[in-house]
């Protein structure tokens, strides 16, 4: 079994929809024994849903969501064999809980590739943003996880 995290602020907007991006692509893809999870560095909004322009986003895109939202927790970094960071913010985050740089830990657009050179590797945190912050998001991530699982997991 793989298990792959994916980790942002809140856990209501980036992760979850990458976590739902994710779990819909390896169902196309035919992939079993594959696990997926989402989790914040924050905990703002411990068990809430995902926020309704999330939901949105992948309800137009037949993407099925479901998850509540949790805090990325130390155990996180030894049950999952890849852990995606969202944006830098998250990256660091998760280095200072922990206190060591997990091997398995990435940036999500470490796997875009062909990002422009003047371009960080940031999935911009939407949730001051309007509908179309989401579907940029939407699209970004779905780059990277369509590479994710074709180089590692097939
Ligand atoms: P996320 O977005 O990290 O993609 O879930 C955010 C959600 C909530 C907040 C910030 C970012 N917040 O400040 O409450």
């Amino acid at each position: 079994m793989t298990k792959v995290l994916f980790v942002c602020l809140g856990n209501i907007c980036r992760s979850p929809l990458a976590e739902a991006i994710f779990d819909h692509k390896c169902k196309l893809k035919g992939l079993a024994e594959i696990s997926s999870d989402s989790a914040g560095t924050g905990a703002y909004h411990i068990g809430s849903q995902p926020d309704p322009r999330t939901i949105k986003i992948a309800q137009e895109n037949d993407v099925y969501i479901n998850h509540r939202a949790r805090q990325f927790k130390e155990e996180d970094s030894t049950e999952f064999n890849y852990i995606f960071a969202m944006d830098e913010s998250n990256y660091e985050n998760i280095i200072v809980m922990l206190g060591y740089k997990p091997d398995h830990l990435f940036l999500l657009r470490e796997f875009e590739h062909n990002f422009s050179k003047n371009d960080d590797l940031n999935v911009p945190d939407p949730y001051y943003g309007g509908s179309d912050e989401f579907k940029k998001i939407f699209d970004m991530m779905s780059i990277s996880i369509e590479n994710f699982i074709d180089e590692k997991l097939r």
